[in-house]
């Protein structure tokens, strides 16, 4: 299983930080937001890496990360041009996957605690698996639906009258078909590549599978400036 952590985007909703470093490498407590994707895919047993980031922050990222041979894993770097849609990180990564199954995690998701990540990666064979964590503001994300054996039944990208009360974490796991999933794909109504059409793809073809992240298991995505300064916070009281 391969690896890709996709940190464009505008960072726009904190501004004016995001003018000199992009999200993605502002501090959360001691350390830069990547690092925790990062971590989260090495606990996954993940050594190689494709970082997706703008023309601007790419080098900044390199600066910081290198190669990777300090951290025992290999990087590599890709630009996306244009925040055109996450789903775009397959076509941009296209050469990288090759033909080994992957992982896409978003940039500004941090997880902490418990090891249903570790299941899902070793249980993983095909299709797709994504992951289901309970909140209390359900359209503000990708919304699935799922039955006892953990099978998707809808999923929805911020739905006005949500399903269910289950979000889609930023982490996505999916066999080597996904480049040809995200080169069908058309522009959503906001002209992106959305993440939720492509997994509705594998959805329509039973090939949906969904792991609940249970109580005792966090997830924060850190793109305000009140969820970074609560992440800052959280990561400062486990780490103290
Ligand atoms: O955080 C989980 C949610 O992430 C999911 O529940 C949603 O289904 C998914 O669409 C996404 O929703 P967001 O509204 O958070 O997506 P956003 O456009 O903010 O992008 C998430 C991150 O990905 C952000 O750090 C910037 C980066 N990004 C985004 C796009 C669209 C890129 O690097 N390139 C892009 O083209």
């Amino acid at each position: 299983m391969k690896g890709i952590i996709l940190a464009g985007g505008t960072g726009s909703r904190l501004y004016p930080l995001t003018l000199v470093a992009s999200k993605q490498l502002q501090p959360v407590y001691d350390k830069p937001m990547v690092y925790y994707p990062l971590t989260t895919l090495i606990e996954g047993g993940i050594r190689e890496f494709c970082l997706i980031s703008t023309p601007h922050d790419l080098p900044r990222f390199q600066q910081l990360l290198g190669d990777g041979s300090r951290l025992g894993v290999s990087i590599d770097y890709r630009e996306q041009t244009k925040p055109s849609g996450i789903a775009q990180a397959f076509l941009i990564a296209e050469s990288f996957i090759a033909q080994d199954p992957v992982t896409l995690i978003l940039g500004d998701n941090i997880f902490y605690g418990g090891d249903a990540f570790q299941r899902a990666f070793s249980e993983f064979h095909a299709g797709a698996s994504i992951f289901a964590y309970h909140v209390q503001n359900p359209e503000r994300y990708g919304v699935v639906e799922f039955d006892e054996h953990g099978w998707a039944l809808s999923i929805q990208e911020k739905p006005l009258e949500p399903k269910s009360n289950f979000a889609v974490p930023g982490l996505y796991l999916y066999d080597r078909e996904v480049v040809a999933v995200a080169k069908a794909l058309k522009p959503s109504g906001r002209g992106e590549l959305e993440i939720t059409d492509l997994n509705m793809e594998y959805l329509k073809r039973g090939q949906l599978k969904v792991f609940r992240l249970n109580r005792g298991f966090t997830w924060l995505d850190a793109g305000t400036s009140t969820s970074l300064h609560d992440a800052s916070a959280y990561v400062q009281t486990i780490e103290q």
